[in-house]
């Protein structure tokens, strides 16, 4: 795992992509509206969202989609291997803004605030430390698992793959989302899938859950304010059978 995610810089771009208004993310009318907003579609466009009681959000980074859960889960657990991340989300939960400078161009920076958002219930939300291809054993299931973009960032993703049969009640939902964008930098070629992520996916996963629907959703990370990282990631929604 590297420490990239405890840098203030990610953590400032995180907050950006996480908290931030369409004109902060994307000064530029010709750009890619519809890539904004993927926090909170990674819940949105997966699920419905009928009451659920428990909920996990593993690798929850900032904790946007876990206060998006928390408009109509009774409790979110959200973890993340990133203290400085985990940080970050708990200071907005207790009601704090943070300032931060996120780049511009050069040295040039700008200021940036996030809040929590309005319809967030933060007394729903648990945020905490947490390794996913190592989590503790006493966690429990959940009737909605959401795991956005993290598969590709372990550098082992078989054990979290093997551990979600339990971490998923019976007749429970697990939205997964990725890019497929495997990098040594943060899993070994070793452990990459040998074939479409989608189809290594579906194997790992076929014999405890159903797929119920695959959505192609792009997403916006603004390095400055000319530079952009757009991506579409591949979700799944899944049932535990
Ligand atoms: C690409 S980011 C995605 C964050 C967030 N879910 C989103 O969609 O914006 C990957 C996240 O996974 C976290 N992560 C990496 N390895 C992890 C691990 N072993 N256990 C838990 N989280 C991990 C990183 O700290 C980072 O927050």
């Amino acid at each position: 795992m590297s420490n990239l995610y405890e840098s203030p810089r990610l953590v400032h771009e995180y907050l950006l992509f996480h908290y931030g208004a369409a004109h902060e993310i994307l000064p530029w009318q010709q750009g890619p509206v519809a890539a904004l907003n993927f926090p909170v579609r990674t819940v949105t466009e997966m699920t419905n969202p009928s009451p659920r009681r428990r909920a996990l959000d593993i690798g929850c980074a900032v904790g946007r989609s876990a206060f998006e859960l928390s408009r109509f889960c009774d409790h979110v657990t959200a973890l993340d291997f990133s203290q400085a991340f985990i940080d970050a989300a708990n200071t907005l939960r207790s009601g704090h803004e943070i300032h931060c400078e996120v780049a511009d161009e050069g040295r040039l920076t700008m200021p940036f605030t996030a809040h929590l958002p309005d319809s967030a219930q933060p007394d729903r939300v648990t945020f905490a430390r947490g390794d996913a291809m190592n989590l503790p054993p006493d966690l429990g299931s959940f009737d909605l698992v959401h795991a956005a973009n993290l598969l590709c960032r372990l550098t082992d993703p078989k054990p979290f793959l093997s551990r979600l049969p339990d971490l998923v009640s019976q007749g429970g939902q697990l939205i997964l989302t990725t890019p497929c964008t495997w990098l040594e930098e943060f899993t070994p070629p070793s452990n990459w899938p040998p074939n479409r992520t989608i189809d290594w996916i579906t194997d790992s996963l076929s014999q405890h859950f159903r797929l119920l629907h695959q959505k192609d959703l792009p997403f916006l990370i603004r390095e400055h304010s000319r530079k952009f990282q757009w991506s579409v990631a591949l979700g799944s929604l899944w049932e535990r059978l």
